[in-house]
């Protein structure tokens, strides 16, 4: 049997603080109902000022790990778009306060694809037989790089982490990962963005509108979704799946028209899609570890599902991947 890696366990966290689309709409020029129908998002949780990302990785991976029931692991990869300082990395920071100082922990820039990226990465150390255990999580406190009263961007994004366990194990375990599909088009970088902050172009002052994030909606909906069909349907060829015998696709929760696109182009049906958008919105490179998190607390991803994950980010980014799901203690966001 071919070594793999096997996810042995799942932790997810959402802060407490809910914002409801009434809520923004009181603040901005939107409505429950646009976003309601434009994106199928009704709440989304949000930390208080002081609450950084590390905050959330550190609840979410502590989970992750009593899931697995182990206490530590040999790496632990953070993908995160807001990373608590420009520099250094959060993952560090993240590890040494889960108990695990001098632990090799970095940081996976990706955006809402950094989740598989991290995956990718986890993978390749413990197929190649240099780690037997990782901690990777996905983590992000988006409302911290919103412009206040952004209507493009608030009723869109959320605050969470979720993070996985992942151990040494083999192709035919439960929770067995398969072929990881990634790809990147940097030409298309200013569709999702931050434009100022960075080496190329300094913030020219506090209030400098170009230091919040930006997203070009249109263009980046068409490229998601065709960029996570083809992604996807790569991953299921490469695992042998056909559609009907996919169980649970677990799409990054940008939007519930792209779930709805995706899946049917892949010939899945809504039933078969994790959905929790409603609650939590699009929480970037937390999304997907959190939705295979609520699919499994809920009962729609059980043991020996065959769970097919996509995504697609800024850069632009995008990836794919498949597993079969375990046997492990579950708690949703
Ligand atoms: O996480 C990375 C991946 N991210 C994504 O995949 C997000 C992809 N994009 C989307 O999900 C959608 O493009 C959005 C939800 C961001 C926007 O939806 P849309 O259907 O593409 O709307 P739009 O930007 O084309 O705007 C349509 C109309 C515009 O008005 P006019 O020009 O038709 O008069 C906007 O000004 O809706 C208006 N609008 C709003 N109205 C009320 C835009 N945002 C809002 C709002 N409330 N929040």
């Amino acid at each position: 049997m071919k070594r793999a890696a096997v996810l042995c366990g799942i932790g997810a966290w959402v802060p407490p603080g809910v914002v409801t689309n009434e809520a923004l709409s009181a603040v901005m020029d939107t409505t429950d109902e646009w976003i309601r129908t434009r994106t199928g998002i009704r709440e989304r949780r949000v930390v208080e000022p002081g609450t950084a990302t590390s905050d959330l990785a550190v609840v979410a991976g502590r989970r992750a790990l009593d899931s697995a029931g182990v206490k530590s692991a040999d790496l632990v990869i953070l993908a995160t778009t807001t990373p608590d300082h420009p520099c250094p990395a959060t993952a560090p920071d993240v590890a040494a306060r889960l108990g695990m100082t001098g632990v090799p922990a970095w940081d996976v820039a990706a955006v809402c694809s950094g989740f598989l990226y991290g995956l990718a990465t986890a993978n390749a150390f413990l197929t190649g037989g240099t780690a037997e255990r990782v901690l990777l999580i996905g983590a992000d406190a988006f409302s911290t790089i919103l412009a206040p009263n952004d209507r493009s961007t608030r009723p869109i994004f959320g605050d969470g982490a979720g993070a996985v366990v992942l151990r040494a194990g083999e192709s035919d375990e439960p929770g067995a990962l398969g072929d990881i599909v990634l790809g990147s088009d940097g030409s298309l970088r200013d569709l999702i963005t931050i434009p100022a902050g960075g080496s190329r172009t300094p913030l020219s002052g506090p209030d400098d509108p170009d230091g919040y994030f930006a997203m070009q909606g249109k263009p980046v909906f068409r490229h998601a979704v065709t960029r996570m069909t083809a992604a996807a349907q790569e991953a299921r060829r490469r695992a042998g799946w056909s559609a009907e015998e996919v169980d649970c696709l677990v799409a990054h929760q940008a939007n519930y028209r792209i779930l709805q696109a995706v899946a049917a182009k892949l010939d899945v049906p809504m039933t078969r899609c994790a959905v929790n958008l409603d609650r939590v919105g699009n929480t970037a490179a937390a999304s997907i570890p959190l939705a295979l998190a609520d699919a499994a607390a809920d009962g729609q991803l059980k043991t020996g599902h065959r769970a097919l994950l996509t995504a697609f980010g800024g850069g632009v980014t995008w990836g794919a991947a498949t597993l079969t799901w375990p046997d492990i203690p579950v708690e949703g966001s």
